[in-house]
């Protein structure tokens, strides 16, 4: 037995609070949307029944609209704010009302390629299906195939670069007032800095008072990002949604996601940077790409069959940003005036970001680029425990520890 397998998987038990896994203890003390379909994917390697049991416990959290929020709050903790009292949502359990990277159907398939169990996939594949339109409807209502996040939060990168010029068009001011709890369990050096959370609740503030209507947001988002890595995504989430349709002979679901997927795909391919080696996000505010440097565009590799030419340039650039680092792969471009190697979503490598390249890598046939960086990832997390992310300089595991899909990452990439 590997020791660090079985290490992986008590951090899971220990994180269990009754059917769903927190990200990690007090940090994060409710049920993540993203960090839960991880979560699922590494127990689809060894307890079935518990990789359901994640994904139907986040469902419980779906709104009306289809839309499934970032945060479900199952039972009361006070180690976290924002809590439900900021939140203001209306369904019947509190949850948070911004969403998350739809991770979902991509562990959906998994898991029911695992089983075959069309009992209980079924309902789990119409909440996808729902949520799916929602995306569609709610964050694309121009209909250009990109989706548009309407807070940081929503891309799971919560402080990247990539929002530093959208973000800054948001006021600092609040109506509630802002007390952090996160720099009380982890560095604040590690962690956003206060005027970013100013500005993530101001926007909390405005969405609430439009009573989480997607189509009053809209009108009155003062960030609104067509995101390249979240809509990336919801492509390859797309894919195996389409082919879990065509599984369950739902026909006419399988052509109207294939409709949806095609129309992305070439919204995707027009947002290529042929001078940046790289994809952008557009700001919609400003309808500026979005040129900061982040993981963010390479992610198309994880749903698209690029040109040969394109992921050359693609491996290229990154091996450029991976060159002299101890771990892989940082999230920013080393050396720029933004990077910043141990604060959280500006410079660190993080390992679910690694699995989706390793992913997208194998696809577009870089078989041996995808296996380095599954290796060092695999290396960086036996050198120093199941830290929430690392420095790619000195390889320091940093942020919480026992974190969830560091150990669902680690189960993953052991076994692929
Ligand atoms: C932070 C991360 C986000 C993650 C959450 C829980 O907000 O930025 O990606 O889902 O923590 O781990």
């Amino acid at each position: 037995m590997n020791l660090h397998i079985d290490q992986a998987k008590r951090i899971l038990v220990a994180n269990d609070r009754g059917g769903y896994t927190v990200p990690t203890d007090r940090l994060y003390p409710f049920q993540w949307n993203w960090d839960s379909a991880f979560v699922a994917m590494g127990f689809a390697l060894y307890d079935t029944d518990r990789a359901y049991r994640e994904l139907e416990r986040l469902v419980e959290g779906q709104w009306a609209d289809g839309m499934i929020p970032h945060i479900v709050f199952h039972q009361p903790s006070d180690t976290y704010f924002p809590g439900p009292n900021v939140w203001r949502t209306r369904h019947t359990i509190p949850t948070s009302g911004i969403t998350q990277p739809p991770v979902f159907a991509i562990a959906l398939r998994k898991l029911h390629e695992a089983t075959g169990d069309k009992t209980r996939t079924l309902p789990l594949y119409e909440a996808a299906l729902k949520w799916h339109r929602w995306w569609y409807a709610a964050r694309d209502p121009e209909g250009t195939g990109l989706v548009a996040l309407l807070h940081p939060w929503e891309s799971g990168s919560d402080n990247s670069p990539a929002w530093d010029i959208a973000l800054a068009r948001v006021p600092t001011t609040t109506d509630t007032p802002v007390v952090r709890k996160d720099t009380g369990h982890v560095n604040a050096l590690m962690r956003p800095r206060n005027e970013d959370y100013q500005r993530f609740i101001h926007l909390v503030d405005t969405y609430a008072a439009c009573d989480w209507e997607p189509a009053r947001q809209w009108a009155k988002a003062s960030f609104k990002v067509a995101e390249i890595q979240t809509t990336a995504i919801l492509l390859k989430a797309g894919e195996d949604l389409e082919a879990l349709a065509h599984e369950f002979g739902r026909m006419e679901d399988g052509s109207e996601i294939a409709a949806l997927n095609e129309k992305t795909r070439n919204a995707i391919l027009a947002q290529w940077r042929p001078d940046l080696s790289r994809f952008v996000s557009c700001d919609l505010v400003s309808g500026q790409d979005i040129v900061a440097p982040t993981q963010a565009g390479f992610i198309p590799l994880l749903s698209l069959d690029l040109d040969k030419a394109v992921v050359g340039a693609l491996v290229d650039e990154m091996k450029a940003w991976s060159k002299g680092m101890k771990v892989a792969f940082p999230t920013v471009k080393p050396g720029i005036d933004s990077w910043e190697p141990k604060r959280y979503w500006r410079g660190p490598a993080w390992a679910i970001i690694n699995w989706l390249l390793i992913d997208g890598l194998k696809r577009n046939g870089r078989v041996d680029d995808a296996e380095k960086l599954r290796k060092s990832t695999i290396s960086a997390i036996e050198a120093e425990g199941f830290a929430e992310y690392f420095d790619p300089v000195t390889g320091e595991g940093c942020g919480g520890l026992g974190f969830s899909w560091t150990a669902a990452a680690y189960m993953w990439l052991v076994a692929s």
